[in-house]
């Protein structure tokens, strides 16, 4: 049988090329060189015709080595800024010992029980991740730090927090910037001492004030009614009230309002220096404030002793993760507000979340954060534009005596209610807003916004501003949120301790309420402990078939 193979004959060519005869090698050579004459003479006058078109066309060359030479030094001073950034590496100290603990992972016999996810129910598993339950740890464990007293890598994340927003001291909060608001009334206010605070203030300064039995003094801020929204707070208001109430011990005020409405702090703050009373700044809606040319100015930088922030609402942090900021020259005591922070927190702090704040002001002071709130912004600008150029929708501006925050975009159709606009655009656009009222609804400029979100938004508000939408028949009637000035017929304190009962709504007119009544979000009060009940509160009551009333 014959067997083709093709190596071996391969492998004998060439070992016959190897013993060719000298003879072939020679006769090869000399036809070579007398090639290689007219090859060499071939490229002689090529050489000659490249110098002639060289000095033809010097000038054009000389350029286009220029411009070579320019563009790559461009490109390399550019990728050496980036390289640069990369290097100039922001510290994350909570985030880096937890992705150490991750990569060094140890056998625990410690809280939390699901140890890694193991213990974890596996669909809840797979949509948070593997990952997010090897990180899910409290403080204690894996050289994390503590929170309470602030060790380790926490303490030197609150002390980078402190600088990168202009502090004195920063604390990191869980359970939000409630949690910073009630630390401040429990720490530094007593029972029966009064403190002046908007009334369109968050519920967590009234439940602060429940817990440490201080009390109100309410200032009744600008009220925009064609808006149905509260506005700014004036100075002189609250020099009135100081000047009327001597026993004032604290102004505690809400800036800026959920709708971006920015008080003057600075003239604020300088009349509480004046009549010497300490000035809280509640700007849980403004932790972006500081790393953006075209946002207002940060209370910490205008004279106010403390400031919370929820970092979690704009500034890139995890739900229910906070910070509050004692400013340089604060009069307050810091103890006192720590030890109240210490009673108030969990024992068991989520180091998810405590990075996750690590990890916003980290980004937050990043070059890369600083453009995401710089598209941020310009994407509010861009959305603001387009809305001026429709006929029925029309967006909250500053005017006369207030500014406002651009990234906080409140809007109103004049053909139909907030919360109307806000099902058009959740059931017909697949869109959802920060929230909506009677009046109108917020839309959020995020530092996690893209141009195409906004794009997208414009074009479903155009589409809504060019539809008949006021034919549909489920249409609701304006009402507007209530700004009545509350008749008080007993202290917080008081109401919220005292015997109670329920009844239906039609008969709790003339009683005294028993219980905290807010339009959430934002959580501002309609009705507070012991405020007296009328006919007018009733239209605003619509979710409520039973009001809690005092005994
Ligand atoms: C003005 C104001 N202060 C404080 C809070 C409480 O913030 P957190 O949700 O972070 O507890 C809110 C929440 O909406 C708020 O609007």
């Amino acid at each position: 049988m014959h067997i083709k193979c093709n190596a071996p004959r391969r492998n004998n060519s060439l070992r016959s090329n190897k013993f060719r005869p000298v003879i072939v090698s020679q006769t090869f050579d000399s036809a070579f060189r007398q090639r290689s004459f007219f090859v060499r003479f071939a490229h002689f006058k090529e050489l000659i015709l490249l110098i002639k078109l060289f000095l033809l066309l010097r000038n054009k060359f000389i350029n286009l080595l220029q411009k070579i030479f320019c563009l790559g030094y461009i490109i390399n001073t550019m990728t050496n800024v980036t390289r640069k950034e990369k290097s100039l590496k922001i510290k994350a100290p909570i985030v880096e010992a937890l992705k150490n603990a991750y990569e060094t992972p140890s056998y625990q016999f410690h809280i939390p029980g699901h140890t890694k996810g193991n213990g974890s129910l596996p669909e809840f598993k797979k949509l948070i991740g593997k990952k997010a339950l090897s990180i899910d740890t409290t403080d204690e464990f894996d050289g994390l730090g503590t929170l309470h007293p602030a060790t380790g890598p926490i303490k030197e994340a609150q002390e980078l927090a402190a600088e990168a927003f202009g502090a004195k001291k920063t604390f990191f909060l869980l359970n939000g910037s409630t949690a910073g608001n009630l630390a401040i009334a429990m720490g530094l206010t007593k029972k029966g001492q009064k403190i002046v605070t908007n009334r369109n203030c968050h519920r967590s300064i009234l439940t602060g004030m429940i817990i440490s039995g201080a009390e109100p003094l309410w200032l009744v801020p600008n009220r925009f009614e064609e808006w149905g929204i509260w506005g700014n707070v004036t100075p002189e208001s609250v020099e009135e009230i100081l000047k009327n109430n001597s026993d004032a011990s604290m102004v505690w005020i809400t800036n800026p309002t959920y709708e971006g409405v920015v008080s003057d702090i600075k003239s604020i703050s300088k009349v509480c220096r004046k009549y010497n009373v300490p000035l809280i700044v509640d700007e849980a809606h403004a932790c972006l404030w500081n790393f953006n040319e075209h946002l207002p100015t940060s209370a910490l930088k205008l004279g106010a002793d403390a400031v919370v922030h929820s970092l979690h609402k704009t500034g890139g942090s995890m739900s229910q993760s906070s910070m509050l900021h004692i400013a340089e020259n604060s009069m307050l005591d810091v103890d006192a507000v720590e030890k109240a922070l210490k009673l108030l927190h969990t024992t068991s702090p989520s180091l998810i979340l405590l990075a996750s704040l690590d990890a916003a002001r980290a980004n937050l002071v990043s070059p890369k954060g600083r453009k995401q709130l710089e598209r941020a912004v310009q994407n509010a600008k861009y959305l603001r534009r387009e809305i001026d150029k429709l006929e029925h929708i029309h967006s909250l501006k500053s005017d006369f005596g207030y500014k406002t925050d651009i990234t906080k975009v409140f809007i109103k159709d004049d053909r139909l209610s907030g919360k109307r606009l806000e099902s058009i655009l959740e059931i017909d656009f697949n869109i959802e807003v920060e929230s909506a009222s009677d009046a109108g609804l917020l839309i959020l400029s995020n530092i996690g916004n893209t141009r195409n979100d906004m794009q997208y938004l414009v074009k479903c508000l155009q589409k809504i501003d060019q539809t008949n939408y006021s034919d549909i028949c489920y249409l609701e009637n304006k009402k507007y949120m209530p700004m009545l000035t509350p008749i008080i017929k007993m202290t917080l304190r008081e109401a919220f301790y005292s015997h109670k009962e329920t009844v239906p709504k039609k008969d709790a007119i003339g009683r005294i309420s028993a219980e905290v009544i807010a339009e959430c979000p934002p959580g501002i009060s309609v009705l507070l402990p012991g405020e007296l009940i009328t006919e007018e509160h009733i239209p605003y009551l619509v979710d409520y078939e039973f009001l809690e009333v005092i005994k």
